[in-house]
């Protein structure tokens, strides 16, 4: 005996859309296993459902009924309402008899937004584009969503500034542009995760991820990012990574450039105002004191040179959804691109 997962998320709390969204299920991990033909209704033993509390219209095992599998053992639950969990989702277990067949040949079927469950067996990797201007919550929003979607973050800024860093550290000026782009033969960035999923950014074998988030690095950063061979070096890093795994990116050009074809695009703008806040708070958290003026200009400069740089500028891409967080919470706007995750 062997055991097939599968889930699917639905569009709404109604008899209709949880029936056809059970039966879709249903028919992809039939035709999926099995032998040619696919799986035998006779080879089905049981199906466990299970349901996320906001679904509660019909019993989404009348699909498999309606389908004609009479024989095996169908159940249904309600599942535990864990916060931040994709919401309106139908899981699925069955466990089959193919006696030709091992554990590992099983294929396993995670649609619409339910991919996001376990992008490991998706067929298709999962990628979630997340720009905008400094200081607009990408990072804080980018954790939570990848939380909530159990795939990995990362954070391109952060590959910016260990270019920026890099070259501080040798002395190098950091508006000499060929003597930085000479540096990149001497850089290498590898990104990593430690066990609470928060990335590491390791610059030629150390791990300098606690020394990236000075204000000198950060204006080092935003000048490095103009120069299209630093730029060139680090997408193709990027575009690796999102190759491997399924990725929420954010950065100033994931939509754009990076991963134009991501299937979720979010550009999270804020006012100038709410942003110089949000900087001057995060500064505060960590006991440096932060004067209004001041950090004021460096975002404002920040802006002007992510916007106005001949290569690869912050730009809105077409089918972005836009999103202006003042006045959002953290859950709120986190909630609302899981939202369009589950759309896809
Ligand atoms: O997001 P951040 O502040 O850590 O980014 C640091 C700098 O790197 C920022 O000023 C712009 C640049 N950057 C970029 O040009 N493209 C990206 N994908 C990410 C960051």
């Amino acid at each position: 005996m062997t055991s097939i997962r599968g889930a699917i998320t639905v569009e709404a709390n109604t008899s209709e859309a949880i029936l056809d969204a059970s039966k879709e299920l249903l028919c992809e991990i039939i035709a999926a296993n099995g032998s040619k033909n696919g799986l035998r209704l006779d080879q089905i033993i049981d199906i466990t459902f299970s349901a996320t509390k906001d679904l509660d219209a019909v019993y989404p095992a009348a699909a498999a009924r309606a389908m004609g599998i009479t024989e095996a053992g169908l159940f249904c639950v309600q599942e535990m309402d864990v916060s931040n969990s994709l919401p309106k989702c139908i899981r699925i277990m069955a466990h089959v008899d193919i006696p030709e067949k091992k554990q590992s040949d099983m294929v396993h079927i995670y649609l619409r937004g339910a991919d996001v469950l376990r992008p490991d067996l998706a067929k298709k990797k999962l990628a979630v584009a997340i720009d905008g201007p400094s200081g607009a919550g990408k990072s804080t929003i980018a954790k939570e969503v990848s939380a909530a979607a159990g795939i990995i973050y990362i954070d391109t800024g952060a590959m910016y500034r260990a270019v920026a860093l890099h070259n501080i550290i040798a002395g190098t000026d950091i508006k000499d542009k060929e003597a930085v782009e000479k540096s990149l033969n001497h850089i290498s960035i590898d990104i990593q995760h430690d066990d609470k999923k928060k990335q590491r950014l390791i610059l030629n074998n150390s791990d300098v991820t606690e020394d990236l988030r000075t204000q000198k690095v950060a204006e080092g950063s935003s000048i490095v990012a103009s120069y299209p061979a630093v730029r060139q070096k680090l997408v193709t890093l990027q575009q690796d990574l999102a190759k491997k795994y399924s990725v929420v990116m954010d950065g100033r050009d994931i939509g754009t450039v990076v991963l134009p074809h991501a299937q979720v695009k979010i550009y999270l703008d804020a006012s100038l105002k709410e942003r110089v806040h949000r900087r001057i708070h995060e500064l505060e958290l960590k006991g440096e004191p932060a004067e209004y003026d001041s950090v004021l200009q460096a975002i404002e400069s920040r802006d002007e040179r992510d916007m106005n740089r001949t290569h690869s500028p912050l730009l809105r891409a077409k089918d972005a959804h836009y999103i202006h967080s003042d006045g959002m919470t953290i859950n709120e706007i986190a909630n609302e691109i899981l939202k369009e995750i589950q759309k896809i």
